[in-house]
Order: C-alpha cells, then sequence, then structure tokens
C-alpha cells in the first residue's frame, strides 16, 4: 500500500508534457483483436488500466508486445475462453471485450465491468446494441454469454448518448452484414480515434464525433496502425493545476479544441494563459471570478474534469455552483475538500462553493479516480502538508503525475504505508 504526501503552496513553473488519452487507449487496445494481424497502437499512456487491459488479452492468448508507448498486438492465436470475474471487474472498460469478441466470434462470455464507484454504471445500453445486431444476451448472476449466429446491421437510438455504449456497438457492427446506423451517438472526440483505427483495418465507417454514426459491415478486419489522441482531461487537470499555481507552467501536446468547454470557463474566472505552438502558458492570478458549472456530454464540460475543477472554484472570489449531470455518484471529494478548509454545501449531485477558501493539509482519502486528481490539486495549494491515501485509484488514469508534478516544482512525493 502507497500514500501521496505533498507540501502545499509551491510555484509550479517548466513544461508537463500530455500523454495519449486513456479514455482512447482502453478501446483501441480491446479492438486491435477485430484484426487478423498485427496492429501497431503508438502512444499508449503508461498506466494501470493499460496493464489490466494487457492481462486480459494475455488471458486470451493474445499476442503482446510492448515497446515503450508502442504496443504490437496480434490475435492470431487467440483463444475466445471466458475472461473471469477478477480481470472483468478491474476496469469499466473491459466491457470493450464484449463488442470486439461478439463481432469476431459471435460469442462471449465474460462478467459485469468494473470502474470507480461513481454511479451505477449499467450496461443496459450496449446489450440493446447488441440484441439489434441479432445477439442474443444471457445472464447469469454477473456472467453475460452473449451469442449471434450472425449479426447484422440495425438501426439503433441511443437512450443516452453513452460513449462505452457507441463505441461497443461500432465494434459489433464492423463485422457485422449489412448496415448499421447509430442515433443519438456519442460525440466524444476518442470515438473519432477509434474509427480511424477500425477504417485503417479495412472497416466502413463514417460519422464519429457526431450524433449519427453509420457502419457498413465488413467480411473481415486486417491489421493497422494507430496512434493515441492526447489526453483531454490529463491536460485539463494539469491546466488546472497551472491555474492555481502557474507560473509560466507550459502544459504541452494538448489540441485545444478538445478542451475548449473548459477554456471558455477559465476565461470567465479571468485565468491568464496563452496558447502557444502545441501547448498552453499558463500563470496564476490574485483574482479569480466565481463561475457556474454544469457538466454535460461533449462537447459540453466533460464531466471527467468536475471534480478537479471544483477546487479551482474553492479559490475564487465567490460563489460558484458546480453540478454533475453525468454520474449519480461524483461527489467522494467534497468532505475532503471541505475537511481541508473548503466551504461547500452539497445537495445530491449539485454542490455551492464559497471561495475564497485557504485550504489546509490534511490526512485524506481518494475515492475514485478524478477525486483522486482533484485531492492532488488541492494538496499542492493548501497549507502544510497533505497525506493522501487510496491512490491506487489515481494511478489507473494519470500518467507519471508524481513524476511530471515533481519536474515543474511540485513538492511531492509517493510512500509506503
Ligand atoms: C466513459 O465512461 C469514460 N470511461 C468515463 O470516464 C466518462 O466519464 C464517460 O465516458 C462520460 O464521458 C471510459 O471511457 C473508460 P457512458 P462510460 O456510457 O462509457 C449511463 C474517467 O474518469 N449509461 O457515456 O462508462 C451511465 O450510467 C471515466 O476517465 C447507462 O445508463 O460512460 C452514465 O450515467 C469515468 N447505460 C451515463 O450513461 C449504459 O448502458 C454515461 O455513461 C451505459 C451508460
Amino acid at each position: 500500500m502507497e500514500k501521496i504526501v505533498i507540501e502545499g503552496c509551491h510555484s509550479l513553473s517548466g513544461t508537463i508534457s500530455i500523454g495519449g488519452a486513456k479514455n482512447s487507449a482502453v478501446a483501441l487496445i480491446p479492438a486491435a483483436l477485430l484484426a487478423d494481424g498485427e496492429c501497431l497502437i503508438d502512444n499508449v499512456p503508461n498506466i494501470t488500466d493499460r496493464d489490466a487491459l494487457f492481462d486480459i488479452v494475455k488471458h486470451l492468448n493474445g499476442d503482446i508486445v510492448q515497446n515503450g508507448k508502442e504496443i504490437k498486438i496480434n490475435s492470431q492465436n487467440l483463444n475466445n475462453i471466458l475472461i473471469s470475474e477478477e480481470l472483468s471487474v478491474r476496469l469499466r472498460a473491459s466491457y470493450y471485450f464484449m463488442g470486439v469478441l461478439l463481432g469476431k466470434y459471435k460469442h462471449v462470455e465474460m462478467y459485469f465491468p468494473g470502474g470507480c464507484n461513481i454511479g451505477s454504471r449499467p450496461i443496459d445500453l450496449h446489450l440493446k446494441g447488441f440484441e439489434a445486431l441479432g445477439a442474443k444476451v444471457t445472464k447469469k448472476g454477473h456472467k453475460y454469454i452473449l451469442d449471434a449466429k450472425d449479426l447484422h446491421g440495425a438501426d439503433i437510438t441511443l437512450d443516452f448518448a453513452s460513449v462505452g455504449a457507441t463505441i461497443n456497438i461500432m465494434f459489433a457492427a464492423s463485422l457485422a452484414k449489412g448496415t448499421t446506423t447509430i442515433h443519438n451517438a456519442a460525440k466524444e472526440v476518442e470515438i473519432i480515434n477509434i474509427m480511424d483505427f477500425l477504417n485503417n483495418m479495412g472497416a466502413k465507417i463514417t460519422g464519429a464525433g457526431t450524433d449519427t454514426i453509420v457502419i457498413c459491415g465488413v467480411e473481415k478486419l486486417h491489421g493497422a496502425n494507430i496512434k493515441v489522441i492526447p489526453d483531454r482531461i490529463e491536460a485539463g487537470t494539469y491546466i488546472l493545476v497551472g491555474a492555481l499555481l502557474g507560473d509560466n507552467l507550459k502544459v504541452e501536446g494538448i489540441i485545444k479544441e478538445h478542451n475548449e468547454a473548459l477554456f471558455a470557463k477559465l476565461k470567465q474566472m479571468g485565468v491568464n494563459y496563452k496558447f502557444v505552438d502545441d501547448g498552453v502558458i499558463l500563470n496564476k492570478v490574485e483574482k479569480l471570478k466565481p463561475v457556474d458549472v454544469k457538466t454535460l456530454v461533449y462537447p459540453g464540460f466533460p464531466t471527467d474534469l468536475g471534480q478537479p475543477m471544483s477546487v479551482l472554484l474553492t479559490q475564487a472570489e465567490g460563489v460558484s455552483k458546480m453540478e454533475e449531470t453525468i454520474w449519480e455518484n461524483r461527489v467522494g471529494h467534497y468532505p475532503y475538500l471541505i475537511k481541508m478548509g473548503a466551504k461547500i454545501e452539497v445537495e445530491g449531485v449539485k454542490a455551492t462553493i464559497y471561495g475564497k477558501s485557504p485550504l489546509k493539509g490534511t490526512e485524506i482519502h481518494a475515492t475514485d479516480l478524478r477525486a483522486g486528481a482533484a485531492l492532488i490539486l488541492a494538496g499542492l495549494i493548501a497549507e502544510g502538508t497533505t497525506t493522501i491515501y487510496d491512490i491506487d485509484y489515481i494511478l489507473r488514469g494519470y500518467e507519471n503525475i508524481i513524476h511530471k508534478l515533481s519536474n515543474v516544482g511540485a513538492k511531492i512525493k509517493i510512500e509506503k504505508i
């Protein structure tokens, strides 16, 4: 077991480079099994979710060769066996093996996926999509068995613009007989990255990034290459660090268009940022204006940045409101921010945040991945020492976070408990 120890109130200068997007990579890795032949995925982030997926690919006897951020995957010797509960529950994205193995082998057996406890996280939209394509879904306790004599094209309208369901249906529909249209599809940019990978394999998909995606099924998919796009949530997290403590802090390797909603809010608050080549330079300002934030599906303000953003709101001079509309339990960080001295009234998924509240270091716990990120931001600005427990959540989604922050002057380290 380990903990993160932070000594707060140090200005941060220098450059933080952004890695590949977790929420792209966790779909691209399973997707490689759709191909007959070797796939190469570049810019894969060094996060524990990646390792959990590698364990599942190896469990299925998939070939993986890792060379730093470049991964080669080949499904030539794949055994489509049951994916154990132990493997399925290690992360939410294990559900992508459903769409991939159903699409390629017309059969998959695995358990309900895991993931951070930010809500009930049902997969009904995924399963309804698979049934529309002709699959039979059998549920035995937490185990799912999906079978299809054949998969055929379908017209599918998602009740909610679910990222995972959109991607999973794309996977299965790529090798179905006929054309599938997904209406009310999620528009997150990671879906474009996945469409590009599948099309590089010979799939015929259009419309990713819009709310209507058309997939013309093909017989087979061949090996292909793809590069993981920059992680807009990692980028947003460090941009918020720069807003809080930047002294010419540069966040580089970003696609600024992917964070438009965040920059719009930072501008309203009076945050000092300047775009340079493929990055942004941030400088802390003394007076920040309060602002109201409501998380929405893309291109709205991303739910994954709501928790880190709430820390910046504690430093604004006035009353801000934060409302989480995607997940019903993405509030685990608030009690710890309050313990540190923040003045926050929480009602369900809505929070009223009274600033400017000086924070004091203390002992706190990460309750989920992005709550953990928020607590790191809080520790960086708090007076004194902050100790964060349950840090495995954080290491799932932030590549080399201790190194990246120490490199720009943060006094932060991991210690054994
Ligand atoms: C992806 O989760 C991301 N995870 C999440 O990031 C992100 O918060 C979310 O998209 C929204 O952007 C990965 O990509 C691995 P959804 P996903 O399906 O696909 C409901 C992080 O911090 N829903 O878009 O699971 C669901 O309950 C993680 O990196 C159903 O009701 O999200 C939720 O309320 C956290 N039935 C909403 O839709 C379903 O079948 C959004 O879910 C599926 C989803």
